[in-house]
């Protein structure tokens, strides 16, 4: 047999995501039960409406394409128009001056993370990230030969644990990245963890050839819960960029829009943004979509009805505080990350990725873990990504970007299925 592809993608392809093995799982039973019998928590793709201002600026451009070049090559940083829109937007979001040049368009937050991280690393390079994290990232960074390095979250809240990102910065770290409102936890980093945060990177960073970026990657920062405050990274440090996208916001992810913010005090930024903009260009997305870009000219400071991922969200909660599952209550983003419910075992046990739970000492042995749970739910028709998928077995995410009445249809599930975890695992307890 030749070899196809390379021995990297191949051992990628091996190892499929716990996100796409569950996915496939899911359109097994769908096939075999019926879509409408299955409650599938697993994919974090937004099922509301794109905001009206989309479909009447789509119309309207309809209108305006017969023209040479209205959908030819644009600039690889994005429109001079949208640029300043962004700029316009974000200053006001960020708390800082910003200008159309310290702003850039990119395909989605994904391709903006791609951009930064080809912009800023050597082969060997590691970025730190808390742990659990959007399980994409060891992807991002190493496609331009980096290391992720995750951080475990402090326990039992996930909160920034500042010390222990202290602890992994070595000789190569070259950034931090940080995602809040949190995929997948739901947790919204505050002020005080953030400033703590940047005051560490600005010491870490002193008397270095190269600066420890802080990349802010916030595609959920419109997605938060009973007024809590989702603070802005951009006045806190000046190596630091704020990444986003309209994916969520304007329900537009298929549509590939992003952008990268650069802090205004940033030492030497015209380079670093002729880094980026090249990077744009050479990792082959060229310019962000420009349909794309005029619809979120368009529609900028719009975002879908918040309101309804929050009752959907309440909902949740109910359903998995009736079921006894223990979890902490998202304050953003459209995820929970609860515990697998059952014998608890000690943090320590459960963020010990790849070991057996027999070798997690002698109570641990009959303890239901993430991997068996969401089987469990799955045997109830309910599919839900085992956290070990996001670098922290023990839990389980679920997405609620779905209709309520799923949530509402798999109460019962959950209700079973936590109910069998506890009869198998030994010396049950929850909150
Ligand atoms: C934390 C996080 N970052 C980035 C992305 C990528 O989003 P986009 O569609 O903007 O590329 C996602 C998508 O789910 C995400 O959850």
């Amino acid at each position: 047999m030749m070899q196809v592809i390379s021995t990297n993608i191949g051992n990628i392809l091996q190892n499929a995501s716990w996100i796409r093995r569950m996915f496939e799982a899911g359109i097994e039973l769908k096939q075999k039960h019926g879509a409408d019998k299955v409650c599938d928590f697993t994919l974090g793709n937004p099922d509301l409406p794109p905001v009206p201002e989309v479909g009447r600026t789509l119309r309207r451009l309809a209108d305006t394409v017969d023209q040479p070049l209205s959908l030819g090559y644009m600039p690889n940083a994005g429109l001079a128009s949208t640029r300043q829109r962004l700029a316009e937007y974000l200053a006001e979001e960020q708390q800082v001056p910003l200008t159309a040049q310290q702003v850039i368009v990119t395909c989605g937050a994904a391709g903006g993370l791609n951009v930064i991280f080809r912009t800023i690393l050597e082969p060997g390079d590691e970025v730190i990230c808390p742990s659990p994290y959007f399980v994409e990232y060891g992807f991002y960074v190493g496609n331009y030969g980096g290391k992720l390095v995750p951080v475990p979250s402090k326990a039992p809240t996930f909160a920034l644990d500042v010390k222990a990102i202290e602890a992994a910065i070595t000789d190569k770290t070259r950034a931090v990245l940080i995602d809040s409102p949190n995929n997948p936890t739901g947790v919204v980093y505050k002020r005080d963890e953030l400033a703590a945060l940047a005051a560490l990177l600005t010491r870490a960073g002193k008397g270095r050839e190269k600066p420890i970026y802080l990349v802010s990657d916030e595609p959920y920062r419109f997605l938060a819960y009973d007024g809590v405050e989702v603070p802005p990274i951009l006045p806190l440090y000046p190596f630091s960029m704020a990444v986003g996208s309209f994916s969520k916001s304007l329900s537009l992810a298929g549509e590939r829009i992003g952008y990268i913010a650069v802090s205004p005090s940033m030492p030497q930024a015209d380079s670093f943004l002729a880094g980026l903009i090249l990077c744009n260009r050479i990792l082959g997305y060229v310019n962000a979509p420009v349909i794309g870009q005029r619809l979120v000219e368009a529609a900028l400071g719009a975002t879908v009805d918040v309101g309804i991922y929050k009752r959907r969200r309440d909902a949740m909660a109910g359903i998995l505080r009736d079921a006894g599952i223990e979890f902490v209550l998202p304050q953003g983003a459209f995820y929970f990350f609860p515990k697998v419910p059952g014998k608890v075992r000690s943090p320590d046990d459960a963020r010990v990725e790849g070991v057996p739970p027999s070798n997690r000492g002698p109570d641990a042995r009959d303890t239901v873990d993430d991997v068996q749970f969401c089987q469990l739910l799955a045997d109830e028709l309910v599919l839900a990504v085992p956290g070990r998928g996001f670098g922290l077995p023990g839990y389980f995410r679920l997405t609620y970007c779905m209709d309520e009445a799923i949530i509402r249809r798999a109460a019962q599930g959950f209700q079973k299925a936590a109910d069998r975890a506890r009869t198998l695992g030994v010396g049950s307890q929850t909150r």
